[in-house]
């Protein structure tokens, strides 16, 4: 099939590149003239991992290309994919001027019937408003549908979750463009759930606000298994055996970050509030949240007494592993509480450190996670990195100047490293 994703970043770009690989004929559009050029060269502004690959292949075979123009888009494909970004607002309102631009400038582009498909986190009743946009800036009254299919994908594994979603919700109001999605997802051996538009937008804010609401949970339990001695890591597994509850986004640490889940939940947060609901549960899982980076900061200063002018080595900077994403890491977010303290910061990460060096000016950053446990007083563990799960200890702890680990995601063997002279410091355990 014929189709246009607009909107290059994290989503659009795995959408565009994985559409792409299942034989369709794909234009992936953004205004960032810098980005679509770099691509055009076949240089991704992200790191995912496989992605660099399947772009290639599939710019190779001609099924991809890039544009900065709507028209283009609009001119050559059945289904146009909006997955522009929607930033938070001071007020963790969603900014929507994005959607509703695009919405504009395909409604003036229409010559004959498209199919204009919400891909990106929206607001419940969106639709409506696209829907709107478009019916009053097509001129020539041509015929047009609007559905909503959210994206699921997680950064990371990004392509693999849409090679093999756990579902595809498709929100729809006609047969036409039920029929369309169902024939571009065809290929993709999934349970397909058709709703109505509104219900599939929920079902995206609903979904994260979950997963969050999962971590604030843990986490707060990882705090009564603190106080009695009990062990986080041992409950999460008994209760996720539990096939009602599952064992995935079980994990105690410090807390989510990234582009999604803190974003999303203000923003249901606010969609509830305007419609005039108090959403307390979510308020309390952000503050939770957020609680849960000083409460790491407090291990540190309890193990280290006083802060100042202590050195601590911070192994990840990502808000997760597998990706070169730092926004609203929490990694970067202790990082700046500690340096508030005057505590000398050494980090490594394996993925995220140019995009630290441009945003963050002074913080020290080394190539080797041995090199950042030099004469360090504490060495912080803050993404769980596959590659720290299998370091030097003995090698580590001649290079400290006090063998002290504060593991924030819990992946090491406190009784291992305990054996081995650390003072040992996890999450809940
Ligand atoms: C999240 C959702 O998982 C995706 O389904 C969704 O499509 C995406 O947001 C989106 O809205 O676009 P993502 O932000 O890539 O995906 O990352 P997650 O794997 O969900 O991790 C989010 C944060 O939660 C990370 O900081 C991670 O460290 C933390 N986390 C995750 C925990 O602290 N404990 C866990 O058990 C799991």
């Amino acid at each position: 099939m014929e189709i246009s994703i607009i909107g290059a970043g994290y989503v659009g770009l795995v959408t565009a590149s994985c559409f792409a690989e299942l034989g369709n004929r794909v234009i992936c559009v953004d205004n960032d003239l810098i980005k679509i050029k770099k691509l055009k060269k076949l240089i991704l502004p992200i790191y995912e991992p496989g992605l660099k690959e399947l772009v290639k292949r599939n710019v190779k075979r001609k099924r991809l290309s890039f544009s900065t123009s709507i028209k283009e888009a609009v001119d050559n494909s059945k289904i146009i994919f909006i997955a522009v970004g929607t930033p938070a607002k001071e007020n963790g309102e969603p900014d929507l001027t994005g959607i509703e631009n695009v919405a504009f400038q395909v409604a003036k582009h229409l010559k004959s019937y498209r199919l204009i498909v919400e891909k990106s986190t929206v607001p419940v009743e969106t639709g409506i408003w696209i829907k709107r946009t478009i019916q009053l800036n097509n001129i020539k009254k041509v015929d047009f549908d609007v559905a909503s299919n959210p994206e699921f994908l997680r950064e990371g594994s990004a392509i693999h979750d849409f090679m093999h979603p756990d579902r595809i919700i498709l929100g729809v109001e006609s047969e036409r463009a039920k029929e369309l999605l169902f024939r571009l997802y065809q290929p993709i051996k999934a349970p397909i759930l058709i709703t109505d538009i509104k219900s599939a937008e929920l079902i995206k804010h609903a979904s994260n606000s979950f997963l969050a609401t999962k971590i604030s949970f843990i986490n707060a339990i990882a705090q009564i298994c603190e106080k009695t001695g009990a062990d986080i890591v041992k409950v999460a597994e008994g209760i996720g055996l539990d096939k009602r509850i599952g064992k995935e986004f079980l994990k105690a640490g410090a807390g989510y970050g990234g582009a999604c889940l803190p974003k999303d939940l203000d923003a249901f947060i606010n969609i509830a509030e305007k419609l005039g609901y108090d959403f307390q549960l979510l308020k309390v899982v952000k503050k939770i949240n957020e609680d849960q980076k000083n409460f790491i900061i407090k291990k540190i200063s309890n193990a280290l007494w006083i802060l100042e002018g202590k050195t601590v080595g911070v192994l990840g900077l990502t808000f997760k592993p597998n990706t070169d994403d730092i926004r609203n890491s929490v990694s970067l977010q202790i990082i700046e509480e500690l340096k508030k303290e005057r505590v000398n910061i050494k980090a490594y990460d394996p993925k995220g450190i140019p995009k630290v060096r441009k945003l963050f000016k002074d913080i020290k950053l080394y190539n080797s996670p041995y090199k950042v446990a030099e004469d360090s007083d504490c060495l912080l563990v803050i993404t769980e990195w596959e590659e720290f799960k299998n370091l030097n200890f003995n090698k580590i702890k001649r290079l400290m100047h006090q063998p002290l680990i504060v593991d924030a995601r819990n992946i090491f063997d406190p009784e291992k490293l305990k054996t081995m002279g650390f003072q040992y410091i996890g999450v809940g355990r």
